[in-house]
Order: C-alpha cells, then sequence, then structure tokens
C-alpha cells in the first residue's frame, strides 16, 4: 500500500469505526464485527494458570519492523499506568517502542492520538478505576475516531475484561497481553489500518524479550527487571495467571543494564521482580541465586541499589551475608507477611507460618540491626476469625514495622480464594482495616520521632509536589525528606538534619557543606 492508498484506507475505516462505536448498544451488532480478518487471540486463564515447564525462550533480536518505524511521526501518545513498579516499568517499555516509531509523549489527553491504559488486576477497585477511565474516553474517540485507544497490562489476560470490553466498549481499538509488549509495534499498526478491535493476549508461561528500548521516567532512579512472573500460587492472587512462570534474565544482561545506568549518571536502582527470591532458581545451567547477583552488583559503582519484592519463603542466608555487607545495598527490606495468623498463611498458600517469619526476622536483625522492614497485610480473607486477625495486629507489634501497605482481600476471578465461601460481613473487613491502620500510623510515627535532630543522607529526587521552594527526597531507608536546599543539589545525594518529624514523612535542613562533597 502506498501513501495515499493508506490515507484512504484509513478514512474509511475511520467512518467504520464511529458506526461500530455507536452500533456498540446491540450484541448482534457486534457479532458482526467479530468476523475479522485479524486472528484474534483471547485469554485463557486456565492455560495461564499451568505450569507446564515449557523452555523458556530468551530473545535477544527486537527490532522495530521498517514498515512502522515512522508511523507515529507527528504524532503524540499518552499512557496511564495503573498498577505496580513492574507495571510502571512495562509503561517505560512501551515508551521506548513508541518513541522508536516515532510517537512522542503527551500528558495531554485532548493531544494524544494513541492512549494506552497500562492495567492492574490485583483488587477490584484497581479494575473499576480502568472501566471509568474507558467510559470517560468514549466521546474522545467518537469526536476523533483517529484516536487508537488500547488496554494493556494484567486485566488484559482476563478473560472475563476482555469479553466485557468486546462486548460493551466497541471503542477501544486494542488489547494486548503483558507477554505481547514486544508486539506493539505490528499492533499498533493493525489497530490503525483495521476495522476490528485487534485483541492478542498469549496466555502461555512467557519468555525472556531483552534488548527492548525504554523511556525512563527519571533521570535519578531506575527500575531493573531481574526476573518475571511468579510460580507462587497465594490462593488470593492473580498475578501468577497474569504474569507467567518465574523466568530469570541472565545475570550478565541484568549486570551490563546496571553499568549502562551508571554511565548514564543514575544514582539508584531497584532490582524487580514479583518474587526476586526465586531469582536463579529457574536456571538449568547455573548455580546463581539473589545473593550472587546482590554481590555483583555490590561492586558496581552505583550509590543506592533496593529490590523488590522479597517472598520471606526464599530469602536465604546467602543473601542476608550479601546484604550485610551494606555500602550500597541499602538498609530496607520490604518482607510482605500477608497475615499474622499460621492458619490464614496455609489457607492462603504462602509457605510460611507465623513462627518461621518470625525466625526469619530475628536473623535479618542480627546480620543487619538497622535494618527497615516494611510488609503488606490483607485483612478479610474469607472466614478470617477475630483471633486471626489480632494475631496480625500483634505480630505487626512483635516486628516493629515501620510501614505497611494493607488491603481488604478482593475476591479474584479464577483463584481458588475466590470459590470459598465467606462469612465475614464487609463492615468487620472494613473496621479491621481501621484497626490495622491505626497500628501502622501509631508504629510509622515512633519511627519517624527516631530520626528528629539527626543527621541522614538524601537522594533529592526534585521539588517537593506541594511547595516548589521545598526539595524532596528519600532516605537510604526509604523515608521522605521535605527539605530547603539550593536546586543545584537535585540529582545527587546531602546530608539533611531533621527538624520536624511526622507521620509519613520528615522535614529538615540540608547540612551546607555536604553538597559538593557528592
Ligand atoms: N509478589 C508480592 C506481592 C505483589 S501484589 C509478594 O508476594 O509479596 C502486592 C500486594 O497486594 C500483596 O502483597 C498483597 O498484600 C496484595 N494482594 C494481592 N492479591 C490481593 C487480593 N486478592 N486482595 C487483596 N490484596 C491482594
Ligand atoms: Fe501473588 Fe503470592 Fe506471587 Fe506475590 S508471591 S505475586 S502474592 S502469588
Ligand atoms: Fe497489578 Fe499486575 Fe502488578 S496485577 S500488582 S500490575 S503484576
Amino acid at each position: 500500500m502506498n501513501e495515499e492508498q493508506r490515507k484512504q484506507q484509513a478514512q474509511i475505516n475511520q467512518v467504520d469505526n464511529v458506526e461500530r462505536i455507536k452500533s456498540a448498544s446491540s450484541d448482534d451488532m457486534i457479532a458482526k464485527y467479530f468476523q475479522t480478518s485479524y486472528e484474534q487471540q483471547s485469554p485463557d486463564i486456565k492455560k495461564a494458570r499451568k505450569r507446564r515447564n515449557e523452555d523458556v525462550q530468551f530473545h535477544y533480536d527486537f527490532s522495530i519492523p521498517e514498515d512502522v518505524a515512522n508511523i507515529g511521526k507527528g504524532k503524540k501518545f499518552l499512557i496511564r499506568t495503573y498498577g505496580c513498579q513492574m507495571n510502571e516499568h512495562d509503561t517505560e517499555v512501551m515508551a521506548g517502542i513508541l518513541t522508536e516509531m516515532g510517537y512522542e509523549s503527551t500528558s495531554i489527553t485532548d493531544e494524544a492520538d494513541i492512549i494506552l491504559l497500562n492495567t492492574c488486576a490485583i483488587r477490584e477497585n484497581a479494575e473499576n478505576k480502568v472501566f471509568g477511565e474507558i467510559g470517560h474516553l468514549k466521546p474522545l474517540k467518537l469526536e476523533n475516531p483517529d484516536l487508537i485507544i488500547g488496554v494493556c497490562g494484567c486485566m488484559s489476560q482476563e478473560e472475563s475484561v476482555v469479553d466485557r470490553i468486546l462486548k460493551k466498549h466497541q471503542h477501544i481499538d486494542l488489547i494486548f497481553g503483558t507477554h505481547n509488549i514486544h508486539r506493539l509495534p505490528q499492533l499498533v499498526k493493525e489497530a490503525m489500518f483495521g476495522k476490528e478491535m485487534i485483541v492478542e493476549v498469549w496466555s502461555k508461561e512467557g519468555d525472556v524479550i531483552e534488548n527492548l528500548p525504554k523511556v525512563r521516567k527519571g533521570k535519578i532512579k531506575a527500575w531493573v527487571n531481574i526476573m518475571y512472573g511468579c510460580d507462587k500460587f497465594c490462593t488470593y492472587c492473580i498475578v501468577p495467571m497474569t504474569r507467567g512462570k518465574e523466568r530469570s534474565r541472565r545475570p550478565e544482561d541484568i549486570i551490563q543494564e546496571v553499568r549502562h545506568l551508571v554511565a548514564q549518571g543514575y544514582q539508584e536502582v531497584t532490582l524487580l521482580g514479583q518474587n526476586v527470591n526465586a531469582y536463579g532458581k529457574d536456571f538449568e545451567d547455573l548455580e546463581y541465586g539473589l545473593g550472587d547477583l546482590m554481590n555483583a552488583i555490590h561492586k558496581i559503582d552505583i550509590p543506592r541499589v533496593r529490590f523488590t519484592t522479597s517472598h520471606p519463603r526464599d530469602f536465604d542466608d546467602r543473601l542476608i551475608e550479601v546484604l550485610a555487607q551494606g555500602g550500597n545495598l541499602l538498609d530496607h527490606i520490604h518482607l510482605p507477611v500477608q497475615s499474622g495468623s499460621s492458619e490464614i498463611l496455609k489457607k492462603m498458600n504462602r509457605k510460611y507460618t507465623r513462627e518461621e517469619y518470625l525466625e526469619l526476622v530475628q536473623k535479618i536483625r542480627k546480620a543487619m540491626p538497622n535494618t527497615t522492614l516494611t510488609t503488606d497485610i490483607i485483612v478479610g480473607f474469607p472466614n478470617e476469625t477475630e483471633e486471626q486477625f489480632e494475631e496480625t495486629m500483634t505480630l505487626m507489634e512483635e516486628v516493629g514495622f515501620e510501614a505497611a501497605y494493607t488491603y481488604i482481600y478482593s475476591p479474584r476471578e479464577g483463584t481458588p480464594a475466590a470459590r470459598k465461601k465467606d462469612d465475614i460481613p464487609e463492615e468487620v473487613k472494613k473496621q479491621r482495616l481501621y484497626r490495622l491502620n491505626d497500628l501502622v500510623n501509631k508504629q510509622s510515627a515512633e519511627s519517624m520521632k527516631t530520626y528528629d535532630g539527626k543527621t541522614v543522607k538524601v537522594l533529592v529526587e526534585g521539588e517537593s509536589k506541594k511547595d516548589p521552594d521545598v526539595l524532596a527526597g528519600y532516605t537510604e531507608r526509604n523515608k521522605l525528606v521535605n527539605f530547603k536546599g539550593p536546586k543545584s543539589s537535585i540529582g545527587k545525594i546531602v546530608e539533611v538534619k531533621i527538624t520536624e518529624a511526622k507521620t509519613w514523612s520528615l522535614n529538615g535542613i540540608m547540612v551546607e557543606s555536604t553538597v559538593e562533597v557528592n
């Protein structure tokens, strides 16, 4: 197709698209549009649950096909991100791909030629937000039929979500899954020139795709994926189905990426995975775990290294020994516990007891006495009793977590827990969450108070959100600090004397002499 034919085809499609959206209220009409030339590949959650020990394929040959290399010239993209750090990092990859296709980024919805919703399926409210946004975008699509709206991320991996979009939201042009990100160039082209909604969601165990372009959100801190997927199958959790099996990137690829970031001036990396402690367990030719990887990164000249998320079950002695070296390996471990009751932990399939978790905490504290521990907790798991909830409260105190992300259990279709009858009223669950949050706030405030009058090292990220005259950054133990200091300190590590401790942040004044030192 030459340029002129392409334009003509696009105009024809435009008219078709408007008709498709307008008529989408009737199921019969929708069926008509399923007679598609493009082979739809919809998700299959049962297939996604299976682990067949397929070999992981590593692909190093990503490139933008020539026929789409300039397809975005003069056009703009916007990606909204709804999920975890891995989801945010996927957004950086998609931004990288679209940029290589000639698109420019925009934050203004009306200006965008392509809008992608990078979704999260972890709880129902995350999904509701996305459906709200899908609804909001309909008038925009009717006004501008050339606009491409895509839904990607973890929700796309769910059959029920894809069915709902196909039935009720025909203004969506494109749905693609977490295993299909590298196919974005081809998919955008299909969406641009095709008439039907494009659905490409692979429910496979997953491969590792290297050398994908990235446009990172910041120039100071960077995410680095070290592994993908999850094989833990906690009974409440959708992630093993949306992200495929655990598969680790090769150490040399990770180390090369970190070195590259150092060369670009990055000050901090966070190593990412749903269960980073399982790193390397899938290598058949190599005895190499997270401890070994951290040890290698410890030697690289990057000031700060973090990692998330740790599963307590796989947290081994080698890792503790390596982390205890300190240096650029920071004193903060996020160690989701989920519940303080061994019975609930068993029902959750977490594979550790309350006692085993406490033993691990003791081991970590012995090797690293200054470590800050934070956690994730779910309240209201099906049939959680008052006593079992109380065990979570006492564990919270016993460990002395300095912060916790707390959630009410949300049933996820396709997970074993969602099939359980649940006798606990929603109101009781809410009350438990409030009680837990009061305790979390109290413990956070107490830990913040210990910093009052002390001097801490802060990696300065920029102006504070509330006041451009105030700078903001994080301490080694991940505490937010707002302080007065020169703009020239942005991107550097400076010393700040704390003058006021709040529940979730600290205020301070920069120690002047430190700005040149770092
Ligand atoms: N891989 C990480 C967690 C990723 S999801 C881990 O295992 O530690 C982040 C958090 O969301 C979980 O730790 C859990 O607390 C919460 N979560 C996951 N599924 C949930 C559900 N169905 N309802 C409520 N919270 C959930
Ligand atoms: Fe979900 Fe459990 Fe895997 Fe974390 S470890 S992603 S909670 S299944
Ligand atoms: Fe959400 Fe998927 Fe992350 S479900 S928490 S975006 S892995």
